[in-house]
């Protein structure tokens, strides 16, 4: 049975139809990839699993069970855990009272030091206030907060947006540890390079369709792929 999976998925907003028949599949343990350009419907695609698209049709299925029809609340409590584009802290709370709130808000959670474990640069800062962090370190306290609910499905919106490559750089190194620690993973980004050395699989979606589907390894021999799809983001992806 796959983690996740939608079959002909449509979303909109309004009258806006912007998913158009989506297929994907997610199975145990495994990092995907969502690639597309600006406005291909990435966002939009998580969305729809997490239920807060004001319109969806299809069938999504999580671990064999339709929650289509399903409230925001309750598929986040079956274990799928969003971070959004935009990373959620509490700006007035510090480093440690973020992660408490993650915590108590969640039935069974993993251990705070956990988290300090795998974001090292988290527990220097654990008094500090939220709004205080850097770019990077916000990004790092968004995913810190979603891990210590002991997601079973982790959505990755873009984590590596607006951050600077050095940055980026260190992102990669405890993205590549939270992987490791007993999740899957559905990550959307238009830095080819940071999505392709931590996922397996990969989609390529273009104006919410489906455009192509494969592992990293044949998508990296296809560079005429990354130019067709993605071509904001080739230039770094060697
Ligand atoms: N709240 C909304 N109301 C109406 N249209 C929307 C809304 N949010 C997104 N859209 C439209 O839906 C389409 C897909 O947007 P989406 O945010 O899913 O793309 P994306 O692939 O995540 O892009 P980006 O890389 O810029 O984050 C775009 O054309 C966008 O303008
Ligand atoms: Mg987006």
């Amino acid at each position: 049975m796959s983690v996740l999976e939608l079959e002909d998925v449509n979303a909109f907003y309004g009258n806006s139809h912007i998913l158009f028949d989506l297929d994907l599949t997610v199975e145990e343990g495994e990092v995907v990839a969502l690639l597309g350009r600006n406005g291909a419907g990435k966002t939009t695609t998580l969305r729809a699993i997490t239920g807060t698209v004001p319109r969806r049709e299809g069938r999504i299925d999580y671990r064999g069970q339709d929650i289509t029809d399903e409230s925001v609340d309750d598929i986040s409590d079956m274990g799928v855990k969003l971070v959004p584009e935009e990373r959620r802290v509490f700006p007035t709370l510090t480093v440690h009272e973020n992660l408490q709130v993650a915590r108590d808000a969640c039935e069974t959670p993993r251990e705070i030091d956990e988290m300090y474990d795998i974001f090292p640069a988290l527990s220097d800062l654990r008094g500090n206030d939220a709004r205080n962090l850097s770019g990077g370190e916000q990004q790092m306290l968004s995913v810190a907060r979603a891990l210590v609910q002991d997601p079973d499905l982790l959505l990755l919106d873009e984590p590596t947006e607006g951050l600077a490559p050095v940055i980026v750089d260190d992102l990669r190194e405890v993205f590549a540890d939270v992987v490791q620690r007993d999740v899957t993973v559905f990550i959307t980004e238009q830095n080819v390079e940071f999505a392709l050395e931590l996922s397996e699989r990969a989609y390529i979606i273009e104006k919410g369709a489906n455009a192509w589907e494969g592992s990293i390894d044949e998508l990296e021999e296809q560079e005429d792929l990354l130019d067709e799809y993605l071509s904001v983001s080739t230039a770094e992806a060697d």
